[in-house]
């Protein structure tokens, strides 16, 4: 609740890019399989993706990845993914047998059976909502996505497809985080002179808006981020 004025301040409600935007506040931070059971009428029985604020991805090919796995969970199941990282203790945790086939997912686990974390972005068939209903809290009361994705593991129906090494997961879930992802995404930005993740970009790359359009946002943002967007809209090679 203290937090949503200001997302409906900076994003609206998304026509601005061509976009819908919808909000609904968890008012008790009660876990993150609870966007299944307070978003079920917006769902309305189809399949979902959660995508948890705080991680950050990037990397080629990810677009790709997304529309992969939308594929898969149209088909039915769920789709995660896992990655390589050097402790892992904070996270979910995926591990595989010598096949590649998950054998079990444990989270925040004090002595972990892999590397692998499981990021936070999930997505779901239409079974989500039901299976979400009946979980139990945890040990440390929560709603846990970890025990969501269990639920389709034991039915035979959980993907899990690697990141490979080079492509960068990022946590900001707290400030030594937030500022080595602050470091990382301006090292790119700076290098190449694109902007990460700039949505306004997004939008008009996949013809959600028009150039004048995007023109008419550069203009009303008078920082070097709307500069970008004028630049963009003015560039040689458009889209
Ligand atoms: C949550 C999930 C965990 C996942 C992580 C990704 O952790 O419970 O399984 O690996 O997000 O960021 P939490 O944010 O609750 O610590």
């Amino acid at each position: 609740p203290r937090d949503l004025p200001m997302f409906e301040e900076l994003l609206g409600d998304g026509s601005r890019i061509g976009m819908k935007f919808e909000y609904k506040v968890q008012l008790i931070p009660n876990g993150l399989a609870q966007a299944f059971v307070l978003g079920k009428d917006f769902l309305n029985g189809e399949p979902g993706c959660l995508i948890l604020g705080d991680n950050m991805f990037y990397g080629q090919h990810f677009r790709r990845m997304l529309v992969d796995a939308v594929k898969e969970t149209e088909q039915g199941g769920a789709c995660v993914f896992g990655y390589e990282v050097a402790d892992p203790r904070a996270y979910g945790v995926v591990e595989f047998d010598e096949d590649g086939k998950v054998v079990s997912l444990e989270e925040k686990p004090q002595h972990p059976k892999s590397n692998y974390a499981v990021p936070g972005l999930y997505f779901y068939d239409s079974t989500v909502c039901d299976k979400a209903a009946v979980l139990e809290p945890s040990a440390r009361g929560e709603y846990e996505i970890t025990d969501l994705n269990k639920m389709y593991l034991q039915e035979g129906s959980l993907k899990v497809k690697l990141f490979s090494r080079g492509f960068a997961w990022l946590d900001t879930g707290n400030c030594d985080s937030l500022l080595e992802a602050g470091n990382f995404i301006a090292t790119i930005q700076n290098r190449q002179g694109f902007y990460v993740s700039c949505i306004e970009e997004i939008a008009w790359r996949n013809g959600w808006i028009s150039t004048e359009q995007l023109n008419i946002l550069g203009q009303e943002i008078k920082t070097a981020y709307g500069r970008y967007l004028q630049q963009l809209a003015h560039s040689q090679f458009s889209r």
